[in-house]
């Protein structure tokens, strides 16, 4: 069936249990994405569509996250390009909402506080930038609800067996600070809902991908290149459980005249506090999160690696 473009709430949540009946549905897939869309969420996508009957995908640029309107004016919208890549994953559905269908009264009063998680690390140059990010998922998880009991055709839906669709929804691994936040707020505010982590997409060469990445010179894209090889050596380090030695490497990092580094450090994954001796001088045991932030010419660039030994 070809994809289904919707853009508002009531016309996802009939189109959705259209297909869900349709289907037979036990499951429902969401991937939450702003757009501009690369290799990076073509296996989000992917993933969700090889584990749930019924994948909706959403599009769209959130103005709560950005501080500086110049960037939200500057990131990319590529919706033909998007859908045609969502399609070719097997995507169903895909929600592009306008910002007063998400924001019907403006800015919304009452929003999703990311606690001192939100602070730390990315939150500490983006002001607010988690609490924006959550307030929108937050929507949008509801948004993606299956809509089994909710029916376009007048049939109860039941998910196919009895009982109501599971529902999943999916992030990347690459916006570690996000996904950790995302599943605290699912936890702590008891979303019905699973998160599912997908890995870091890179290029060949290592970058991760980034819809920022288009705004790399050459030269710049280059220098770059030094954050993932920074991440590989600690991870090196931490399999074959030696002592990570970050000093060495955020050597190796500065050495890089182009890139601008911002933070570099091993941090516990679920709370992202630094881990402050099992890494450093003695050999690397148990699970911790590199975590690395850099500026390379105007573009900002974020990356990780989990570590588990
Ligand atoms: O990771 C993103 O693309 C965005 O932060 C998200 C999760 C779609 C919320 O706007």
């Amino acid at each position: 069936m070809a994809i289904q473009l919707v853009t508002t709430a009531a016309e996802l949540r009939n189109a959705g249990a259209r297909l869900l009946t349709h289907k037979q549905g036990r499951s429902q897939g969401l991937v939450p994405t702003m757009g501009a869309l690369h290799e990076g969420h073509a296996t989000l996508a992917r993933t969700a569509v090889e584990q749930n009957d019924v994948v909706v995908a959403t599009v769209f640029v959130n103005p709560l996250q950005f501080g500086d309107a110049v960037d939200l004016d500057r990131y990319p919208r590529t919706l033909d390009a998007d859908l045609a890549l969502l399609e070719e994953q097997g995507v169903d559905l895909v929600f592009a909402p306008s910002v007063e269908e998400v924001y019907p009264g403006g800015q919304p009063l009452v929003r999703v506080s990311a606690g001192s998680l939100g602070e730390k690390w990315e939150g500490t140059s983006r002001p607010g930038h988690f609490d924006g990010a959550l307030t929108v998922v937050a929507k949008l998880l509801h948004y993606g609800t299956p809509a089994a009991g909710l029916p376009a055709t007048g049939a109860f839906v039941t998910g196919g067996g009895g009982g109501l669709p599971s529902y999943r929804a999916y992030f990347g691994q690459k916006d570690a600070q996000q996904l950790a936040l995302v599943r605290r707020m699912v936890a702590d505010l008891n979303f019905p809902v699973d998160i599912v982590a997908v890995p870091t997409v890179r290029s060949a060469d290592g970058l991760a991908l980034s819809s920022r990445n288009r705004f790399l010179s050459a030269e710049q894209r280059d220098a770059a290149l030094v954050l993932s090889r920074a991440l590989r050596l600690v991870e090196e380090r931490a399999n074959a459980n030696e002592p990570l030695d970050l000093e060495s490497v955020q050597a190796l990092i500065e050495s890089q005249a182009l890139v601008e580094l911002d933070y570099f450090d091993v941090v516990d994954p679920r709370t992202l506090e630094p881990l402050a001796e099992n890494c450093r001088n003695v050999p690397f045991r148990g699970e911790g999160l590199a975590l690395i932030a850099a500026k390379v010419g105007p573009v900002r660039l974020i990356d990780n690696v989990p570590l588990s030994s």
